[in-house]
This record gives structure tokens, C-alpha cells and sequence, in this order.
């Protein structure tokens, strides 16, 4: 397996890897609103403020996940996790977890001081996010699972509580993702 950093013409590639999977994971329309949602990610995001990593098995992609910029009132720099993929067929084999540590060393690498995500707090926990309040970070929109507000410290200090507002992308301005 190659974890990298997508290309161009992976775009198509990467919206149907996320449509298939939410497809069969949780029905047919939520497969058409990840495929948008990816889609959007990736034609409306300036390119400073996306990194998409992907998974690839020989020449196909069978995981993708994408790091946005989540502005904070700080000095601190920040990057959110959302979406993320793994192909049905080889779920459960480590190939989630394996992109998003290579992932996270590339942020840390850049200097990224913190790593945040919006999920499953049981995945998430493996790759060293915790949850967080939003006395910590405070969600760009309001969160309807408070549960899934995950953080972590990539910079090796501890995660201490940033005040003010944060922000998101334009994909992610959307309040039925939160
Ligand atoms: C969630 C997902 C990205 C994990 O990728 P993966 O390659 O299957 O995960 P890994 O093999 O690295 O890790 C497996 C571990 O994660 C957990 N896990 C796997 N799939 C999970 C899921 N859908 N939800 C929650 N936890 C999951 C398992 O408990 C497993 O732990 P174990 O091996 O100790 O039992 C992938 O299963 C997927 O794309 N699922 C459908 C879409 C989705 O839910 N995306 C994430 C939105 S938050």
C-alpha cells in the first residue's frame, strides 16, 4: 500500500471512492451527499488551505482522507480532519489508521500545531485524538453530537484552550455536516 498525496486527475477517483463507501456503509443518498461533499471540498477550497491524502493499491485509490484549514483567533495553526474513506472491501486491515499517522507526520512536519475532527471518538482514538470541549476549541458551527469533537497536539506541547471563535472552510460551512 502507498500513502501519498493526491494528484489532479485522482479527483474523479477520490469523489467515487467516497460515494461507493458511504453508499454501502449507509445507503445510496448519504453515498451522493459525501460524493458532493468531496466533491465541493475539492473544487471550492483554496489550495492553501486543503491537503488530500489517499491510499493507493497499485494505481487504485482505496482510501483518501482530507485536512482543511480551521482558523482560530491564535497564533496556533490548525488543521481539520473531514472526510475520510476506506473502500468497503478492505476495511478493518490497518489502512485507515496507517493514512491518517502518514498524514499527521507530513502536518506536523509543515509546523501544523494541532489536529482537530468531527467522528467516531472509538476510530479516532487510535490515531491520538481525544475529545474536546469547546472550551478548548470552539466548533465553527454548532455541533449536533458534541461527542465527536476530537482534538489533538501535533507540536509535542499539550493541547491548552484557545479562546475565541474558529473557522472553516466553505465546503464545511455547512450546518448539516455538523
Ligand atoms: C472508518 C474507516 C475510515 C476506518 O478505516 P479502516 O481502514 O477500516 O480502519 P482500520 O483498519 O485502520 O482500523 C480499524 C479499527 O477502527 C474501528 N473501525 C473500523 N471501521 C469503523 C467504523 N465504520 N466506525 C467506527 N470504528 C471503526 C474498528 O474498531 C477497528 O478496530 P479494531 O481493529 O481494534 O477492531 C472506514 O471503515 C470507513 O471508511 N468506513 C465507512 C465510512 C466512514 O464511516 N468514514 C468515517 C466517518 S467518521
Amino acid at each position: 500500500m502507498n500513502y501519498t498525496t493526491y494528484q489532479k486527475t485522482d479527483i474523479e477517483s477520490i469523489i467515487e471512492l467516497f460515494h461507493t463507501t458511504f453508499a454501502n456503509s449507509e445507503g445510496e443518498a448519504e453515498g451522493k451527499v459525501l460524493g458532493a461533499f468531496a466533491r465541493e471540498m475539492m473544487e471550492t477550497t483554496p489550495e492553501q488551505d486543503l491537503q488530500v491524502f489517499v491510499a493507493k493499491d497499485g494505481e487504485k485509490i482505496v482510501g483518501s482522507v482530507m485536512f482543511s484549514t480551521l482558523t482560530l483567533e491564535s497564533d496556533k495553526t490548525a488543521k481539520l480532519l473531514s472526510p475520510m474513506a476506506v473502500s468497503t472491501e478492505v476495511q478493518g486491515k490497518g489502512i485507515g489508521q496507517a493514512l491518517i499517522n502518514h498524514a499527521l507526520s507530513i502536518l506536523k512536519s509543515q509546523g501544523v500545531d494541532i489536529a482537530v475532527t468531527y467522528g467516531d471518538p472509538n476510530f479516532y482514538s487510535k490515531v491520538g485524538f481525544a475529545q474536546i470541549s469547546e472550551e478548548v476549541i470552539k466548533a465553527p458551527l454548532p455541533l449536533s453530537f458534541p461527542e465527536g469533537w476530537l482534538g489533538q497536539s501535533l507540536n509535542g506541547e499539550g493541547l491548552e484552550a484557545i479562546s475565541g471563535e474558529s473557522g472553516c472552510v466553505p465546503a464545511l460551512n455547512n450546518p448539516e455536516l455538523w
